[in-house]
């Protein structure tokens, strides 16, 4: 029989898969090291097995003990794995700015997560690096792993990730390119990549506003500035950064990271998260001069099905001002218009009585109303117009609407662009969305003025 002895067999020994579409014009070849192929979905399993292989050797941590962790959620579920298998207990410290995925993973693997503000500062009591420290110390027979500073998190790329490499690559990768966040990655696999061949160069990804480049290029450290990817860069310097295995640091924006991420979705079949578009991006600039022998290899640090809810959702790239004009649909204003708005199409047909029509608009405080048949639009109601007639004529109130509706606003398709709807909206005060031939929604002119985006031709 073959089988693993439990969950944990399955970490590392990720393949290797080339970057063709996207790729386009590169000589070199653009390889992703599958890390999101790990159980628990990150490069991350690697540190948490070997920090508590660790802390078990040195004694530290004794049986039915608790794990302490600040996490941005993939180190936590790399724990929470071992934790599962060895009978441990877990809490976790977030900070707000982590995916609720992420958060509901950890406690799905049976962790205890505590979410801090991840605008407080490093070092104050509501810091969530100080918040796990506080928790480890008042909890009895508790293991803090400290990531940024436990040898056993490059150790393990050191023996591992960048053994993998060398050995996957026959020796002739060129480029390795990951990001930041605790350094184990970077200075594990560097340091061994650099020992097998000095002419390999280890690129650092780091969103803009994180201090490394800075602190690469002149050892200063700058204030920080807020980013929206998650698991890299920083407001310090973790111990486990080995700055001199990296030979240059590349800056990239939540923009091109999450946009770079969506097309390795959408182009290349490879689902991941934000900061594996940021390695993306500072790859394919890494390439972008290299000759057929150039090999370049970036980490896809997790997968994409921790972010749905953030950047694979248009949704949210919207409300983030992150999402390109040209994308901004028809169908998206509707979706993600006021709260307050009913989020199903609200619609009469032209047989119902005037007086329950207007009942029902003032119920739901709507001032239009379309008139559907079948799917289709045949006329609107527009609340003023009508009641203004009706004071006149009050035996209105007992026709159907069909006697007293307005034409039908315009009609836009799901996939129109909002500039199309703004110009509609100028003569009309609403609009209909349709979908694969039916109505499904309707746009008014405060919902473009009231959307997050502001107004969509910027
Ligand atoms: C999503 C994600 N990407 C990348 C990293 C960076 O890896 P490392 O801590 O080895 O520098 C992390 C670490 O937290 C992460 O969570």
């Amino acid at each position: 029989m073959k089988y693993y002895e439990n969950v944990l067999g399955l970490i590392g020994r990720t393949p290797l898969v080339k970057i063709n579409r996207l790729a386009f014009g590169i000589k070199a070849t653009v390889l992703a090291k599958m890390e999101q192929l790990n159980p628990g979905a990150s490069v991350k399993d690697r540190i948490g097995v070997a920090m508590i292989d660790a802390a078990e050797r040195e004694g530290v941590l004794k049986p039915g003990g608790t794990i302490v962790e600040a996490t941005s959620g993939n180190t936590g579920i790399g724990l929470a794995l071992v934790a599962a298998v060895r009978g441990y207990r877990c809490i976790f410290v977030m900070t707000d700015k982590a995916s609720v995925e992420k958060r509901r993973y950890l406690k799905a693997l049976g962790a205890d997560v505590v979410v801090t503000p991840a605008s407080a500062k490093p070092g104050t009591p509501d810091h969530y690096i100080s918040t796990a420290q506080r928790i480890a110390a008042e909890t009895p027979n508790s293991f803090y792993p400290n990531q940024y500073a436990h040898p056993a998190n490059p150790e393990a790329h050191y023996r591992t990730t960048g053994p993998e490499l060398w050995e996957q690559t026959e020796g002739r990768i060129t480029h390795f390119v990951a990001g930041l966040g605790t350094g184990g990655s970077i200075s594990g696999t560097g340091r061994f990549l650099k020992e097998k061949s000095s002419a390999v160069r280890i690129i650092g990804a780091d969103p803009y506003g994180s201090v490394f480049k800075t602190y690469k290029e002149t050892g200063q450290l700058v204030a920080a500035t807020p980013y929206l990817v998650e698991g890299i860069g920083q407001e310090i310097i973790p111990e486990n950064v080995h700055i001199k295995y990296v030979d240059e640091i590349i800056n990239v924006t939540d923009r091109e990271s999450f946009e770079a991420s969506r097309q390795l979705g959408k182009v290349e079949g490879i689902f991941c998260g934000g900061s594996t578009g940021t390695n993306f991006v500072a790859a394919l600039r890494a390439a972008r001069h290299l000759d057929e022998n150039g090999v370049v290899v970036f980490i896809v640090c997790d997968t994409g099905e921790h972010y749905l809810t953030k950047h694979h959702s248009d949704e949210w790239m919207k409300e983030k001002r992150l999402l390109e004009p040209q994308k901004i649909t028809a169908g998206l204003i509707n979706e993600t218009k006021n709260l307050n708005s009913p989020k199903t199409l609200v619609s009469v047909s032209p047989h119902e009585r005037v007086a329950d029509v207007l009942a029902k608009m003032n119920e739901l405080a709507l001032s239009y109303i379309p008139v559907l048949e079948e799917g289709k639009s045949v006329g609107a109601v527009r609340e003023n117009r009508v009641l203004a007639r009706a004071l006149d004529k009050r035996e209105l109130l007992e026709s159907p609407v069909s006697d007293v509706m307005d034409v039908s606003f315009p009609v836009v398709d799901v996939d129109d662009s909002a500039a199309d709807v703004t110009r509609q909206l100028r003569s009309s005060p609403a609009v209909l969305v349709e979908e694969y031939g039916r109505i499904t929604g309707i746009i008014t002119r405060h919902d473009v003025l009231d959307s997050p985006m502001g107004n969509p031709r910027e």
